[in-house]
């Protein structure tokens, strides 16, 4: 793909997110590095593109040893049942009091990993039930469960909070406003919606969108873990504060937690901001991007074998 490729690609991506006017200078783009001057608008993304970044948008799925859809293997541990350990190469986060502990002992950690799971995501989605009572969200006013969705073998999942009214009143995650930002954001990267697996930590819509308490999170993130163990992606994108946090069980900040990748069970997570958010703050799509071509390049590397 050329540059002017790329630069068409940049801008694309710009005009999906919502960006409707961009003057740029294309031959200015082709120097090493460029800033293209404003005005850019509504999103007002400053364009400084250092020729670095102008890598194919192109992408392609690793291929990967997953086991066979519905293969049922034995001795396998419960992701559900554990909590984020560090290892050597994880991000040093704050602190969950589970890791409070491991931080005080001087021997070195296992790395733990997602092992296969000897379940499906139908056992998973039978055991949870239509009619799921475990928490008090069953009560307030929710119209129906809302179950993960998408490629039970994708190599990219991302975790939302909640369900909205939209995904309510549906049955499935990411359906309404937001849900078509996520849409244009993970085909920006080159992937498909339908290549991708998407869920959220509750299943159940919050009253008035409220964030879900921790009592609700611990009723429902349990199966949300159990199908990591089953999906076994390469990349988990958690949506927002509450969804990053309750993953990565972590007090830090969205805005310090993105930008770089956590690891979680052996899993690369990136978390980044919501895109309800970005609909009300345009300007941190450009975070969004910049978290993006990171978990892009990545991916695209796996598949080099590199
Ligand atoms: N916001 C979320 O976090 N999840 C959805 O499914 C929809 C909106």
């Amino acid at each position: 793909m050329s540059t002017q490729d790329d630069v068409l690609e940049y801008l694309r991506y710009f005009r999906e997110l919502g960006v409707e006017s961009i003057d740029a200078n294309i031959d200015a783009i082709r120097s090493p590095k460029t800033t293209v001057p404003s005005p850019i608008r509504p999103g007002e993304m400053p364009l400084t593109i250092p020729s670095s970044d102008l890598k194919p948008l192109s992408f392609a799925i690793a291929s990967v040893e997953k086991p066979k859809p519905g293969s049922r293997l034995k001795d396998i541990p419960s992701l559900a049942s554990l909590s984020p350990q560090r290892t050597s190469k994880t991000e040093k986060i704050e602190t969950a009091p589970l890791m409070q502990k491991e931080q005080l002992t001087d021997k070195p950690q296992e790395p733990q990993t997602i092992k296969a799971a000897s379940e499906t995501l139908e056992d998973i989605r039978a055991e949870i039930g239509p009619d799921c009572s475990r928490c008090k969200l069953s009560t307030l006013g929710r119209k129906q469960v809302v179950n993960s969705t998408g490629n039970p073998n994708a190599d990219l999942m991302f975790v939302g909070e909640a369900p909205g009214a939209d995904e309510d009143e549906q049955g499935e995650p990411f359906v309404g406003r937001a849900g078509q930002l996520l849409t244009k954001i993970i085909e920006s990267i080159g992937i498909e919606r339908k290549d991708v697996f998407i869920g959220n930590i509750n299943r159940c819509r919050p009253p008035k969108n409220r964030a879900p308490e921790p009592d609700e999170t611990a009723a429902c993130k349990p199966f949300l873990l159990r199908e990591i163990s089953v999906v076994r992606p390469k990349v988990i994108v958690v949506l927002g504060a509450t969804a990053a946090q309750n993953l990565l069980e972590t007090n830090v900040p969205i805005g310090k937690l993105r930008g770089r990748f956590h690891e979680y069970f052996g899993v690369k997570v990136m978390p980044t901001f919501h895109p309800a958010y970005l609909l009300r703050d345009p300007h941190k799509k450009r975070e969004v991007w910049e978290d993006m071509k990171i978990v892009r390049d990545y991916l695209n590397s796996v598949a080099k074998g590199e």
